[in-house]
């Protein structure tokens, strides 16, 4: 065909003519620029962005992290499971929230201390109404945070407790001194405190925390509040009030006009990504419509972020109070043949895509979001990890949260994005996203997401206010947007070096694959 119309050069020069725009419209759309301000950075990221959620719900902690004192077969420390210890250190994991979520405001922590044969039972009956035989309690979690390195976030139950027990509970974890808890906690075997800093002021108090108007709650927390303060060595503790519901923007006016900023130091918000609530969809046989959907709600998150921040701005223009995203991810039916109230789904690269566009947004608002925290770890929902008897897989979204743990407690570096499409049909979305910053050592680390489930993209980072000496990439990918780790190939998606950038004076170029993940180091 080529051939022919070069032979006939008419026909060629109008080829020429037609072809030339049209490549060059193809090549606009898939071109975009990341301006990074090298020299303007002054908000640190919060390690605590980086936060993991554990809910005694379906796997996540029974067969997830603990699998008992007795198990011969699969290695444990105190009942925990070492290689669930050992990837979660790897990931740097900063906090773990625990124990709910809904389940958090039926529990009753003294039914978890002491003796494991004498603890009583109870029903989860959140969580597929399950017999819950509090073998894994107070003791077990804390005593696990400390072997993880991460800092416990407990959630206080509200909904059915009552203030002196969640006074009680205080005292018996952070009181170094004689008091009646404190002797509690050392006749169970723990002498000195934990020291907890974060406390959850119940869950989702507007739902399974109690089904509260947004003025009820606000006066029930300042009550809660007043009780607990005190018992730590460490400074004061940080209580954070149960938030709203993605955009319900009303419960953050209320709580923050009508609890003083004294008495809160943070305010959760909680988002998923689901297609509907109704026909969530399968976790791995997704067609490109839904994939569609999902990354519509997963990038909602900015437009939410951006709107609570507002709201709080106006109340507490000095950022006093933060925002504590205590649970996002994506969120699908459960896997065939599973307890549908134990909420496990397999997790591909379309989790990896919600996982990158999440955490950049979180980076670049870390002026206000201190701390979030995925749901949930382990065998529920977006989780990081999998696991079947004794073995273990990390998903593609732990593997991009590793990729990104560079940007924890480094300064942020303002970065804009000159954005091009993702189209599908007669919609489109931003393909790209992305956040940068310098850690402590002056290495300058910026994140990338192509959401774009066809076409690579070539983007420009340009760094002003630095020299740039070298360049090197990783990148997360997969042929196959569905394609997951699995108990038989457990290594399918993992990172890998990546060759396909360029460094020209201040300037890198990249060409990003579609739907993939790239962590770029500047130096
Ligand atoms: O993460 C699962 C559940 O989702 C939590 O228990 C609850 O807080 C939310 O609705």
């Amino acid at each position: 065909m080529l051939s022919y119309m070069k032979s006939n050069p008419k026909l060629y020069f109008l080829a020429i003519l037609i072809g030339l725009p049209f490549g060059l419209l193809a090549q606009a759309t898939n071109r975009g620029k990341v301006i990074i301000n090298a020299d303007l950075g002054k908000d640190t990221i919060s390690r605590h962005i980086y936060g993991h959620f554990s809910e005694h719900l379906g796997r996540c902690i029974y067969d997830g992290f603990y699998v008992g004192e007795n198990n011969a077969k699969i290695p444990n420390t105190k009942g925990v499971r070492n290689d669930v210890v050992k990837a979660l250190k790897e990931l740097k994991i900063p906090n773990l929230r625990w124990p709910g979520g809904c389940f958090a405001d039926t529990y009753h922590w003294k039914d978890g201390i002491g003796p494991k044969s004498e603890r009583p039972s109870i029903v989860n009956t959140w969580w597929g109404g399950v017999t819950e035989d509090n073998s894994f309690g107070t003791h077990d979690f804390l005593d696990m945070c400390e072997l993880l390195g991460a800092e416990p976030y407990l959630s206080a139950n509200v909904g059915s407790g009552t203030v002196q027990e969640v006074a009680d509970w205080i005292q018996y974890t952070n009181h170094n001194g004689k008091s009646p808890m404190a002797d509690l906690r050392r006749k169970n075997g723990r002498q000195e405190p934990w020291n907890v800093r974060y406390w959850g002021v119940g869950n989702e108090a507007w739902g399974c925390g109690g089904h509260m108007k947004p003025e009820y709650y606000a006066n029930i927390y300042r009550q809660y509040a007043t009780f607990m303060s005190g018992w730590t060595n460490t400074g004061r503790i940080v209580r954070i009030a149960s938030g709203a519901s993605s955009g319900d923007y009303n419960w953050t006016e209320v709580l923050m006009r009508d609890i003083p900023h004294n008495m809160m130091d943070g305010v959760a918000l909680h988002h998923y990504s689901v297609i509907d609530w109704n026909a969530k969809g399968s976790a791995t046989q997704f067609s490109e419509e839904q994939y569609f959907t999902t990354m519509k709600r997963a990038l909602e998150m900015e437009t939410l972020v951006q709107r609570h921040i507002t709201i709080m701005d106006k109340y507490d223009p000095r950022k006093r109070v933060s925002l504590v995203v205590d649970e996002w991810g994506g969120w699908y039916d459960v896997e065939p043949g599973t307890n549908p109230g134990f909420l496990y789904q397999q997790n591909t690269m379309r989790d990896a895509m919600i996982a990158a566009t999440t955490l950049n947004t979180f980076n670049n608002h870390c002026d206000r979001v201190k701390m979030a925290n995925l749901a949930q770890t382990i065998n529920v929902l977006q989780a990081v990890i999998l696991t079947q008897e004794d073995k273990m897989l990390l998903t593609p979204t732990y593997h991009t949260m590793k990729l990104f743990n560079v940007h924890q407690d480094a300064v942020m570096l303002p970065s804009t994005v000159q954005n091009c499409d993702y189209v599908l049909g007669n919609e489109k979305l931003p393909a790209l996203s992305a956040s940068a910053s310098r850690d402590k050592n002056g290495a300058v680390h910026v994140s990338l997401a192509n959401i774009d489930s066809k076409e690579p993209k070539i983007v420009t980072l340009e760094f002003r206010g630095m020299a740039v000496v070298s360049a090197e990439a990783q990148v997360l990918r997969s042929p196959n947007l569905q394609d997951y780790n699995s108990f038989e190939s457990p290594n399918k998606i993992q990172p890998a070096p990546f060759r396909q950038i360029k460094k020209s004076g201040s300037s890198v170029e990249v060409e990003i694959p579609p739907f993939s993940v790239v962590v770029v180091e500047v130096k």
